[in-house]
């Protein structure tokens, strides 16, 4: 690659944003080669801990937080909230961002060979750390993520449309191979966590029912399942051939608000699908309305193509003796 290449081209990236947006690809490509070195170099899917909600730490979350951590120090973000330390960070004390991050998503994955990401999404930052971070998801500047597959690739939104840039390793350039991602409109796929099926709410077993029961259920259609166990995974798949994805609320102690976190995972996420013409939701209201509580607060998430994701709101409207009901007499989605 001719030295004065840059890592990413600057022209559709808003110029206030470009330094960090490189940072985060340059960070990226490290993160790629040690990923694809697994066993044959440092140890990466042990665990070394427990992170403030509870959730295993494996090496390479640390280390990924300490990587980005360490260049954006060096870029335009004041403040650094990340899914790996307990409280939001200040990174440099001038800069005029907020940057929250999952450095490193779908950790069970990383023994497995199987794609992983670093999802992230930036706010004009506020005087206060954390009223940088808890405010309303529509507020956001960018959201993104960052897969680490059998392609790299980096997935972007500045809220004019969704990006999708793709790593050439021959260049070890990010090149932008689709300028307005769409969510395609027909798909039969969903994906859930089906072992949590007795937990579910009613209306989320009735959707999942009517789906399983294909052709001869109410929705008259056969479907397939995937689950990936990696959110941006997921989301990388519905953004290339639609879908949808649940994560709801379930009767776990401790999943009350389902199992993704707010800030770093689902309002970024929310902010590409919206933006490439899909639909986020809690299951009944925008997640781009919503603001966490508390840095680390999770939320039920479920998204992808929009007639899908509305459906699933019309089952939460379904009056009980509906919801309850027998897939074979839910007569309410007969067309
Ligand atoms: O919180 C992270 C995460 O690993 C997501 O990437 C993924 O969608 C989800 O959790 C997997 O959840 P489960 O362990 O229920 O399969």
């Amino acid at each position: 690659m001719p030295s004065n290449t840059p890592i990413i081209a600057a022209d559709k990236i808003p110029a206030d944003l470009y330094p960090v947006i490189k940072s985060l690809c340059t960070v990226a490509v490290d993160v790629v080669k040690i990923i694809a070195k697994g066993p044959l170099g440092q140890s990466l899917g042990h665990e070394v801990g427990e992170n403030s909600d509870g959730d295993g730490q494996k090496a390479l979350d640390v280390l990924t937080d300490e990587m980005f951590a360490a260049d954006l120090k060096n870029q335009n973000v004041r403040w650094y909230a990340s899914e790996e330390q307990e409280e939001v960070v200040e990174l440099n004390p001038q800069g005029t961002l907020a940057l929250a991050i999952d450095p490193l998503d779908g950790s069970s994955n990383i023994d497995v060979n199987v794609s992983i990401g670093t999802i992230f999404s930036i706010y004009n930052a506020k005087d206060g750390a954390n009223e940088s971070f808890l405010r309303p998801a529509n507020e956001q500047i960018c959201g993104g993520y960052i897969i680490y597959g059998p392609q790299t690739g980096l997935m972007v939104t500045f809220g004019k449309g969704t990006q999708y840039y793709l790593l050439d390793p021959d260049t070890g350039t990010f090149v932008l191979i689709e300028d307005g991602v769409t969510v395609p409109a027909d798909s039969n796929e969903f994906a859930i966590n089906a072992s949590n099926y007795r937990h579910w709410t009613k209306p989320v077993r009735a959707f999942i029912d009517d789906c399983v029961a294909g052709v001869e259920g109410p929705r008259e259609k056969n479907f397939n399942m995937r689950w990936v166990g990696s959110l941006v995974a997921e989301t990388h798949r519905i953004l290339t051939r639609g879908g949808i994805f649940l994560y709801p609320s379930d009767a776990r102690p401790g999943y009350e608000q389902g199992r993704l976190r707010m800030v770093y995972e689902c309002a970024p996420m929310a902010f590409l699908i919206e933006q490439a013409g899909g639909q986020a939701t809690d299951g009944s209201d925008p997640i781009m309305n919503h603001q966490a509580e508390k840095l680390h607060a999770r939320t039920p998430l479920i998204f992808g193509t929009s007639g899908k994701v509305a459906r699933v709101a019309t089952y939460h409207d379904l009056p009980e003796e509906e919801v309850s009901a027998l897939f074979g007499s839910r007569g309410l989605f007969r067309n």
